[in-house]
């Protein structure tokens, strides 16, 4: 068949809400756009492990420390699907992982800034999770299937992940002074950085308007970044804390929350690697996957021996 009917036969495909399965033919742009999002967004759910994971001996008490592990473990649950529904575009987990190691694949800029008091770990649930969430509830209807289902299950346990994260933050806005302090100090310090998660400004966003024809995305950056803010300004009142922006203000005619203007020098900086801990995310990970090599060597031995085993006894 010419590729011209092909592409058509893939557009209405798309057009009909019908998913984009790994065997069936898809143009080459849609292929690597997907394989780029998926992967990336796979390293965003490891490497933002490490973040968090710096507070899991330091939780103030067993019932914390319980909670932070699960999410944790959740976020590493949440890499291993996206891995393998990259790896149905046709790259190994190792190459994925390579170019995570190497540089060449980037991951998301937040977990480049530090978890500095326990307070970090309720601002990231609450405002990265939830960040996290506005995105990844649009991708359960993304057009390539296997992407689509495995946001399915990330989102259900993403939410569990926001609600522990503002419990965290409640719990100190009701507490001592320092513990208020504390609270507001962290949402000071991740309320801007989680506003630039959402991507550059859509005037500036270069692959946007294909991704959108092709239901990649449903949203625009602006547009979900804007329904966060509205989400947040909302739910700070319950804390009774302050989010840093002196230009927050619902705007009537609008329906919407006004902002002021975000720094996106320092966006630009942090993804080109100059973030307060981009060397250290990189060098944690790279060593993790030198310590873990006796146990992969180690499982692919003993799969080897169960499948010669196996073929013994079938003979
Ligand atoms: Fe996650
Ligand atoms: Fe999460």
């Amino acid at each position: 068949m010419p590729v011209q009917d092909l592409e058509k036969i893939f557009q209405q495909k798309i057009d009909e809400e019908i998913k984009i399965e790994p065997k069936d033919w898809m143009p080459d742009a849609y292929r690597k756009t997907n394989l780029r999002q998926i992967s990336q967004h796979a390293h965003s759910e490891v490497v933002g492990m490490l973040p968090e994971g710096n507070w899991i001996t330091r939780a103030p008490s067993l019932k914390r420390k319980l909670i932070l592990l699960a999410k944790v473990q959740d976020e590493g649950g949440h890499g291993l699907y996206l891995y393998s529904a990259a790896e149905t575009l046709g790259m190994s987990r190792e190459e994925m992982i390579n170019d995570l190691h190497s540089g060449k694949a980037k991951y998301s800029s937040i977990f480049n800034y530090p978890t500095l008091t326990w307070a970090d770990i309720g601002a990231i649930g609450w405002l990265v999770d939830g960040a996290a969430i506005m995105n990844q509830v649009m991708l359960t209807r993304t057009s390539y299937g296997a992407y689509a289902r495995a946001m399915v299950r990330i989102c259900k346990e993403e939410s569990f992940h926001q609600r522990q994260g503002f419990e965290i933050l409640l719990v100190l806005s009701r507490g001592s002074k320092e513990q208020k302090e504390m609270c507001q100090d962290a949402i000071n310090r991740w309320w801007w950085p989680s506003l630039m998660m959402f991507g550059p400004k859509d005037s500036e966003s270069t692959n946007s308007d294909q991704s959108m024809k092709w239901k990649i995305k449903r949203k625009s950056n602006d547009e979900l970044r804007q329904n966060f803010i509205d989400m947040i300004a909302e739910q700070i009142k319950t804390l009774g804390m302050k989010l840093p922006d002196d230009k927050l203000k619902w705007n009537e005619e609008r329906k919407h929350y006004d902002f002021g203007e975000i720094n996106w020098d320092e966006f630009w900086q942090v993804v080109k690697g100059n973030g307060p801990c981009n060397k250290q995310r990189l060098d944690a990970r790279r060593e993790a996957w030198e310590n873990g090599e006796w146990v992969r060597d180690a499982a692919a031995a003993y799969a080897k021996k169960r499948a010669a085993r196996q073929k013994d006894k079938a003979a």
